[in-house]
């Protein structure tokens, strides 16, 4: 049968032939080193509890933390973000600063057994109170200004039991200033602030609220964090929070806001994290548990648009999973 051939000068088809031509001219990369695993250290001992939403996630006690940031590090992951599940919660979220509370004990303990690995917390008082609220409450409301003179003492416990980077995320007015004065008066002027600057009030983070306990008693979260259809407001919170001394900034979530991490992006030239969140791995583990979607394929397409979007810095449950991918 004779071939009819159209005099085409462009034809884009021809470098993605093969796989090594489609590999010399691919844009983006992905790499173990830019994934952060979140983990969520509890009390006691040989605690490996699977949270049900979230499949391949633990609550885990500090031994079993550290064995999680070891297997991690030998997958290549050597960074993670330390969440508390404490048993004490109060009104003031005392737990969040107590030097013996889980984050604390899980920072001191990875630091000294898994070297090397960079260790970032948490800092929100969400998961340490007991009506569940990111703050203090005065008349039932988040009161801004005596939460942020808690959130510091907790970042300042946090760099003290040896913390590399703090992480509010808290979304209240002024914290990034207030830590970094806090770190700074503490002697630590070397540990670095990733704040949770473009964070939107999501439906995405519900199994993480099962993961840490953190639902609030009453309300939602809506008087802090941002309503899901700005994008100026998001540059507004990014600039204050750098002319406050953020290190990184971080937009969360990631996949329905990755506009947001692309306009940060341009817009600052700063180190940007995306964190990929609960509602975003349940969904594609529960689709791939399922049969209805090719979970490496998902997971790898997932994440290559969050860093195609701008993220260099990538929080994800998936860590582990597409660090083993890449390997
Ligand atoms: C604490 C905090 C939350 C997440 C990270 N830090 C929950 C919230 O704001 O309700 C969500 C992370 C995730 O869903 O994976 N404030």
């Amino acid at each position: 049968m004779a071939h009819s051939s159209l005099k085409l000068t462009r034809r884009p088809r021809r470098l993605r032939t093969t796989e090594a031509m489609r590999a010399l001219v691919r844009e983006t990369r992905l790499s173990p080193d830019m994934f952060v695993l979140p983990l969520f250290v509890c009390e006691g001992e040989g605690v490996r509890r699977e949270i049900g939403s979230m499949p391949g996630v633990f609550n885990l006690s500090v031994d079993e933390a550290v064995k999680e940031a070891a297997a991690a590090k030998a997958d290549g992951v050597s960074s993670v973000l330390l969440f508390g599940l404490p048993e004490h919660k109060d009104d003031v979220g005392s737990a969040a600063y107590d030097p013996e509370a889980p984050v604390q004990s899980a920072i001191r303990a990875i630091k000294r057994e898994v070297p090397g690995t960079l260790v970032v917390t948490d800092v929100c008082l969400c998961e340490y109170t007991d009506h569940g609220h990111c703050g203090l409450l005065i008349d039932g409301a988040i009161a801004n200004d005596p939460t942020v003179g808690q959130l510091a003492r907790a970042a300042l416990s946090h760099a003290a039991a040896g913390a590399d980077i703090v992480a509010p995320s808290d979304m209240m007015d002024g914290r990034v200033g207030a830590i970094r004065e806090a770190l700074d008066e503490g002697g630590f002027n070397n540990v670095a602030i990733m704040s949770y600057a473009a964070k939107y009030c999501s439906a995405f983070y519900g199994p993480f609220r099962d993961a840490a306990g953190s639902t609030p008693q009453f309300g939602d979260r809506r008087s802090h964090q941002m309503d899901p259809a700005n994008v100026e407001e998001a540059l507004r919170e990014v600039a204050l929070d750098i002319e406050e001394g953020a290190d990184i900034i971080m937009v969360k979530p990631a996949l329905a806001y990755l506009d947001v991490i692309a306009k940060v992006k341009d817009a600052f030239g700063y180190p940007t994290a995306a964190y990929h969140v609960s509602g975003e791995y349940a969904m594609l583990k529960a689709a791939a548990r399922n049969g209805w979607i090719d979970e490496p394929r998902a997971m790898m397409e997932t994440l290559t648009s969050i860093r195609r979007a701008g993220a260099e810095i990538i929080i994800t449950y998936y860590a582990r999973e597409a660090a083993r991918a890449l390997a």
